[in-house]
């Protein structure tokens, strides 16, 4: 179910390299499950701008993003106060259920880290243990680290190029952890080597999107049970029905 609304920015303001943590306040009733996304209308763009929802508590909803285009570029220029028109409630998220009692570890690269914020709390708030896996180009990427960590999250930090934590991608550390279920978002080659680890999981896929609501095909992947459009039948698939051959 999604909703149309107009939210007031709280706070626009950077958190690492070219990356911004957005406060809005607004209705944020029609978000129920953490790896949802809304659906960000912007002044002279035809396209709205898809976005994870970080976090959202009462009336207040976060989401970081990335400058890196026009798009982000006129988002990172808005002010306290300014209002943002918001598709809300888009995507089926993360399902927390069938970690319930494992090891569960989180699997996050670049700005796939967000939805996985939202994902942790709603975790440590039911008393599982988790483990989280932030992958970033570098050192002055990096963000999040200590949020995650006030959650009672197990930390572990990877860059490219070591600059901070272990050097390496995210399945280098991954490989190293004992766990049985897993939660990933980011790019599609992080993806993918995640699911070839061969364990049990869900991914979100922040593919490239057109209409945002299902009727342009323009955001399809293909699953062991057909093509599924990620804007409505995800952001988030099972590790057991996404097929990374085609
Ligand atoms: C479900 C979903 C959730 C997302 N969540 C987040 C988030 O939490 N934070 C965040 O920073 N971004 C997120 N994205 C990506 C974000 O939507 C794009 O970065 C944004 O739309 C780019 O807009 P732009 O006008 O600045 O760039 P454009 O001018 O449209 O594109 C600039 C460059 O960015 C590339 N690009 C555009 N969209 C994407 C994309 N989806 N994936 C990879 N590269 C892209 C283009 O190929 C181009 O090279 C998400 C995308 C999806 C589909
Ligand atoms: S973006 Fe148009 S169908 Fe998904």
């Amino acid at each position: 179910m999604e909703q149309r609304s107009l939210y007031t920015i709280l706070e626009n303001a950077p958190l690492a390299q070219d990356v911004f943590r957005l406060r809005l306040l607004g209705d944020a009733g029609w978000i129920k499950r953490p790896g949802q996304f809304v659906n960000i209308a912007l002044a002279g763009k035809y396209l709205r701008r898809p976005i994870s929802v970080c976090d959202w508590d009462g009336d207040v909803l976060t989401l970081i993003y990335k400058v890196v285009g026009s798009g982000t570029e006129q988002m990172s220029r808005m002010a306290p106060g300014e209002k943002l028109d918001l598709l809300t409630g888009l995507g089926n998220g993360f399902d927390a259920a069938p970690a319930r009692g494992k090891k569960i570890a989180l699997a996050g690269g670049g700005v796939g880290v967000p939805p996985l914020y939202g994902l942790a709390r709603v975790l440590s708030r039911a008393g599982e243990s988790v483990c989280c896996v932030l992958g970033f180009r570098s050192h002055a990427d990096v963000f999040y680290e200590h949020e995650f960590r006030a959650l009672g999250c197990d930390v572990r930090i990877v860059t490219d190029d070591g600059s901070c934590g272990a050097k390496g991608f995210v399945t280098d550390v991954l490989k190293s952890l004992d766990y049985d279920y897993y939660f990933a978002c980011g790019p599609q080659p992080m993806l993918r080597a995640v699911h070839a680890l061969g364990k049990e999981g869900q991914l979100s896929f922040e593919e490239r999107m057109g209409c945002g609501f299902g009727a342009c095909m323009g955001c399809t992947c293909k699953t062991l049970t057909g093509y599924k459009r990620i804007c409505v039948d995800g952001p988030v698939l099972l590790s057991g029905e996404v097929r990374f051959d085609a």
